[in-house]
């Protein structure tokens, strides 16, 4: 199984990039690209786009994986930060986890809350951007998942989800693998992308789109670091795969040591 959108009109989706590749490979640049806030509201595209993508199968076994190698349990208090429309989070609570939300999108929480009241579950969601959370609750666990983290200030967001989880507790974070991009580019030098290695930025070829960091392993590890956080495993699929240059995914799991 792939751990990827198949919104791709430029017909990549048999490469597997994600979202935040999507953001700045597999669209046109329009403004909704450059416009995360309008990409994911009412009029944004992304919940079209991702149709297919959102498969009963494909949740089952990101959920199985959570509930693996974060040791989720009936006791502990999980936040879905970046939660989009529910999917993950409403799937926990179905199966008796005790999981909030937290998305900027008011538009994606209206669809989750409405799909939890449908279910008949009772779920917190949060309208908050990630550089301004502020949450008066502490968790143990914390996942972001298919999430924008080139997009976002790194070490404001990573402080952020910090300050509300307790010490021990653990966060996953799952975001792109640069070398698949890398690779992906260089097969295609007429993309309207350029990846600046310097800076390990992703951008639009001839204009000032919004750049996209790129991290690798090492970064990510000082950068949890610096947010009181230790690695404590790396894999590369929902399936626990190692890592390497091809793997789509960069699924990292880290403790909170502060
Ligand atoms: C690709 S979606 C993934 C949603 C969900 N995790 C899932 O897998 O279905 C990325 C989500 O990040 C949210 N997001 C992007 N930037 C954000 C920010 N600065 N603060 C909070 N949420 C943000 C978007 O609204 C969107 O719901």
């Amino acid at each position: 199984m792939t751990t990827h959108s198949p919104c791709l009109k430029l017909s990549l989706h048999h490469h597997g990039l994600p979202r935040t590749a999507n953001f700045v490979i597999l669209h046109p640049m329009t403004e909704d690209v450059l416009n995360p806030k309008k990409y994911y509201g009412a009029q944004g595209n992304y919940l079209k786009e991702h149709k297919k993508y959102f498969s009963k199968e494909r949740l089952q076994t990101e959920i199985n994986f959570l509930i693996d190698v974060l040791n989720l349990n009936k006791k502990d208090k999980i936040l879905d930060l970046a939660c989009g429309h529910g999917r993950h989070t409403i799937e926990l609570k179905k199966r008796g986890f005790d999981v909030d939300g937290l998305d900027f999108s008011d538009h994606l929480l209206v669809i989750a809350r409405e799909h939890a009241r449908r279910e008949n579950l009772r779920i917190s969601f949060y309208e908050q951007d990630i550089h301004r959370m502020n949450l008066k609750i502490k968790y143990n666990k914390i996942f972001l998942l298919f999430s924008e983290f080139g997009l976002f200030d790194a070490a404001v967001a990573l402080k952020n989800m910090a300050k509300v989880l307790r010490t021990d507790g653990l966060f996953l974070l799952d975001c792109d693998n640069v070398f698949r991009l890398i690779q992906y580019l260089l097969k295609h030098p007429k993309s309207p992308y350029h990846f600046d290695f310097s800076k390990m930025e992703l951008r639009g070829k001839g204009n000032n789109s919004q750049a996209v960091r790129y991290y690798i392993v090492p970064e990510l590890e000082v950068l949890l670091q610096n947010a009181g956080l230790q690695v404590t495993s790396v894999y590369s699929s929902y399936q626990k795969e190692k890592l390497n240059i091809n793997s789509k995914r960069i699924i990292i799991v880290a403790k909170n040591r502060s």
